[in-house]
């Protein structure tokens, strides 16, 4: 089984960014904390990080027929992009949606998410443990 964990714009100042929301642990801990549980559950999977929306939906059509599940936080495109809820549905891979932060709880213009209509999960406020959960329920559904 093979697993595509795609983290959105901002993403990658984990640790630097707002760190009383995202907390202080960086991108590249959240990547060794997700290769350790693929590799404990004997998955591949692959981390793929861009603050470019055209960037993400290519990577997400690259996956077509190559990945058995994503885990997807899009960061700040969540709240806007119909170009990757159109990419999600276009390959049709089983997906979860990730945030760390519990967006139902924040500003109104985080209370939309496109990718929540082709998602079959979405974890949210649970910090890094959330991308845990999706790759779990993502093993599972398999
Ligand atoms: C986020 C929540 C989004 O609203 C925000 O734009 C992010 C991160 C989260 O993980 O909590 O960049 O997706």
């Amino acid at each position: 089984m093979k697993i595509l964990v795609i983290n959105g714009p901002n993403l990658n100042m984990l640790g630097i960014r707002e760190k009383h929301i995202y907390g202080d642990k960086t991108y590249a801990s959240l990547v060794k904390l997700i290769k350790g549980k693929a590799k404990e559950k004997g998955v591949k999977v692959k981390c793929y990080q861009s603050n470019y929306e055209g960037a993400i939906v290519t990577e997400i059509q690259k996956a077509y027929q190559k990945f058995d599940g994503i885990v997807i936080n899009p960061g700040a495109y969540t709240h806007t992009s119909v170009a990757i809820l159109d990419a999600l549905k276009a390959v049709n891979i089983p997906t979860v949606e990730v945030h760390i932060s519990a967006v139902n709880e924040r500003e109104d213009f985080r209370q939309i998410s496109f990718v929540k209509n082709f998602a079959f999960l979405t974890v949210t406020g649970k910090g890094f443990d959330g991308y845990i959960e999706a790759m779990d329920a993502i093993i599972n559904k398999n």
